[in-house]
């Protein structure tokens, strides 16, 4: 063994990733979930809330409107930070302060970024070892920031937008019957406009600290989203 005596297996993992590359390392752990709607998909982010520590870096992928936001709007509840959470369009990152003593959320978009971000990038009034940050568009990006972290790739799958489409179908007789004077009960969920529909959620932890909170992740997300 060359390693430095002492040396233990997690750094020496931690260590063999070079920064921002390990999408191609072995994840710790992946879990696949179904969300039906926007508040399933707030209700994981307060689960994940409740796993996540200071330092923690959370990479959001999926195609505009797929669901980022409304996941970090409960990973902020969940922590309970100041609000409101929105999409930070046009600042690269905001920091909502702990209402109860806990970790900051740092919340930060790289839409517009052309590459790798380095902290100093972010240009926070935060210490993102005492914040739990949150990257939207952050894939490929942002991964350096921190020595592991968790993806959460949120997709419409095929029979999903087919299920989308079907809804679709269903809130526009809805909205017809609801023209008509009557009452419109399927557009309930549909907070924000957009009507719900199912996502699939993987989430994926990378490095020695998701390695050591596999379970407890599992534990976390186990219970069915209702
Ligand atoms: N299952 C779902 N999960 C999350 N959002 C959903 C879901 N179904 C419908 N929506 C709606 O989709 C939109 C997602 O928007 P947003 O979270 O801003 O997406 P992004 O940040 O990925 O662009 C919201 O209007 C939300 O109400
Ligand atoms: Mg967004």
């Amino acid at each position: 063994m060359s390693e430095r005596p002492g040396a233990g297996q997690f750094a020496t993992a931690a260590l063999s990733e070079p920064a921002g590359s390990d999408s191609a390392a072995r994840p710790a752990l992946t879990v696949r979930l179904s969300v039906p709607g926007a508040a399933q998909m707030r209700l994981l982010g307060a689960r994940l809330a409740g796993v996540l520590r200071p330092a923690d870096l959370v990479v959001l992928a999926g195609s505009l409107g797929a669901g980022k936001t409304t996941l970090a709007q409960g990973i902020g509840e969940g922590l309970g930070v100041r609000g409101p959470v929105t999409s930070p369009t046009f600042v690269i990152a905001r920091v909502h302060p702990s209402l109860r003593g806990g970790p900051d959320l740092v919340h930060a978009d790289a839409y517009r970024l052309g590459s790798r971000l380095e902290v100093d990038d972010l240009d926070l009034d935060a210490d993102l070892d005492h914040s739990v940050t949150v990257v939207e568009w952050g894939e490929g990006l942002v991964e350096g920031l921190a020595t592991g972290h968790l993806r959460i790739t949120i997709d419409r799958s095929v029979a999903e937008l087919a299920a989308a489409e079907l809804a679709a179908a269903e809130l526009a007789a809805a909205e017809l019957a609801a023209a008509d004077g009557l009452e419109n009960g399927s557009a309930a969920g549909a907070v924000d406009g957009a009507p719900d529909e199912a996502r699939s959620v993987t989430v994926t932890g990378y490095g020695s600290r998701w390695e050591a909170a596999a379970d407890g992740l599992r534990a976390a997300l186990a219970d069915r989203l209702r």
